[in-house]
């Protein structure tokens, strides 16, 4: 059976271009002239998408976007056609639940895509949600289960979404779990750190160039944006774009093109757009580093992630999860953490989130003796504080003597001038075992550790042992 749309516009010229185009991608229509037929079709039918224009006889599209969300109808994804340049409307559409748009007059190509995507939502929303444990947000807390729900709802929609919290909070996690729940989830990710680029590479980074374009241009580069082709582009800590580089994205993302360096032709571009930092972006607008413009385009739709300590009951449940992959990838049995352990836990404020929950349970893992992980090996003090590097807490000698093959009383502060440098060393001297036992083969070597291979790469890159 041939997927159905209901098309909703009262000039019977456009239902009609739309419908034909529609038939030649296979797609099967009806069109309403107003509101109320609209209406009536979709308690008759069972419809896979919806398009509606906004100015209709008996009232607002905008309505029917709303109906639609609020509904009985809530899994049929609509898109809307806005008057040209009408971004206002377009954005209040989106903010509505509508999972995209065309402006008028409608560029055919642009509807397929649009078509295309609408298709996709519905295959994915009986399929069973990815299971890829990397993906997971954990977390049983109610502000992680609307989380979860928002995640989902947006998910379902190609709307830009902004993700706010702070660092260590999950936000690229939650970035991830959006695209992987949504329509574009089998196109590819792509994560840019927009702080970490040098600004004079920024723009060939972002939209690529053409060999010999500029010196040191000895290839051609697709550039990040172009790599997200029909996925999704996560700009991450977007607050760190440079000014000039925001008013070449905000044209990228509104033109939905892009002209790499030293190429004659611009190249359309089909990528939604997340965006995340732990900055107050807000703040960053008022203050004039961020422009409003591009402000409003990424901001439609936003979701903060709570900091850890605002659902401190998944503490235990984190702290378990994360443990048993450290001590797996350390090749070590999982130890328990004590009662004391997790009400100390508990009670810190965790300024880093869940990444220094994950720091803390690493550095606990290589002090704790084998069995169990108590308060101390957490090496956080009574007021919440961590303890400064070089000044371990008064009882740290009492775990110094765990036997091989960590040996932590090799921590001495004549050979090691820190305990982080002392971490180091093990990770170090763990990685180059694995290297040597594979050949060098980094793809073995990181499976024999237990991590990914990016984080192999990354860690070799830490520790300066990339050749
Ligand atoms: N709810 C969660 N369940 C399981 N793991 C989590 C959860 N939240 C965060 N993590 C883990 O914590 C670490 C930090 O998460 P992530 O990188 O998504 O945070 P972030 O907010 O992007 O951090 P930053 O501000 O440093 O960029 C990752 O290793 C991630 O897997
Ligand atoms: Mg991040």
């Amino acid at each position: 059976m041939l997927p159905l749309a209901l098309v909703v516009d009262d000039e019977p010229d456009i239902c009609e271009l739309l419908s034909l185009t529609l038939q030649r991608m296979g797609v099967d229509c009806h069109s309403a002239a107003n509101l109320t037929e609209a209406k009536r079709f979709l308690v008759n039918n069972r419809y896979d998408f919806c398009l509606t224009d906004l100015r209709l006889p008996d009232g607002d599209g905008l309505h029917l976007v709303e109906y639609i969300q609020n509904g009985v109808h809530r899994d049929v994804p609509i898109a809307v056609i806005t008057a040209h340049g009408n971004m206002d409307t377009a954005i209040k559409a989106l903010k509505l639940g509508a999972f995209d748009f065309v402006s008028k007059p409608v560029d055919l190509e642009r509807l397929r895509t649009l078509v295309q995507l609408a298709l996709r939502l519905n295959q994915n929303r009986h399929r069973p949600q990815d299971k890829n444990a990397d993906q997971l947000l954990l977390g049983d807390a109610d502000n992680m289960r609307m989380l979860r729900e928002q995640i989902a709802k947006v998910a379902r929609s190609d709307a830009p979404v902004y993700i706010s919290g702070e660092s260590g909070s999950g936000k690229e996690l939650a970035a991830r779990a959006i695209h992987a729940q949504g329509a574009r989830a089998d196109k590819p990710f792509v994560p840019i750190n927009c702080g970490a680029i040098p600004a004079e590479l920024m723009e060939s980074e972002f939209f690529g160039h053409k060999k010999g374009s500029f010196t040191g241009a000895h290839k051609d580069n697709p550039g990040l944006l172009q790599s997200a082709q029909g996925g999704t582009l996560f700009l991450d800590e977007v607050a760190d774009l440079p000014l000039d580089m925001q008013v070449k994205l905000l044209r990228a993302i509104q033109e939905k093109c892009i002209r790499p360096i030293g190429a004659s032709r611009e190249v359309p571009i089909d990528v939604r757009i997340l965006s995340a930092t732990h900055k107050d972006l807000g703040r960053a607008v008022s203050e004039g580093c961020f422009r409003s413009d591009l402000y409003y385009r990424i901001n439609v739709i936003e979701i903060s992630i709570p900091p850890l300590r605002e659902r401190s009951e998944d503490i235990p449940l984190l702290a378990e999860v994360i443990m048993q992959r450290i001590a797996s990838s350390a090749g070590l049995a999982t130890p328990r953490l004590s009662a004391g352990a997790l009400s100390t836990l508990q009670q810190y404020p965790f300024p880093g989130n869940v990444r220094q929950l994950e720091n803390i349970l690493e550095r606990a893992l290589t002090l704790c003796d084998q069995q169990e992980i108590r308060s101390h090996d957490l090496l956080l003090a009574q007021d919440g504080q961590p303890f400064e590097k070089d000044e371990p807490p008064a009882n740290a000698n009492a775990n110094a003597n765990a036997s091989e093959p960590k040996n932590p009383d090799h921590f001495d502060s004549g050979r090691y001038a820190s305990l982080d440098e002392f971490l180091h060393s093990i990770e170090k001297e763990a990685i180059e075992n694995a290297l040597v036992k594979t050949r060098w083969n980094r793809t073995a070597a990181a499976q024999k550790l237990g991590i990914s291979f990016r984080s192999l790469r990354y860690r070799l890159k830490k520790l300066g042992l990339e050749s």
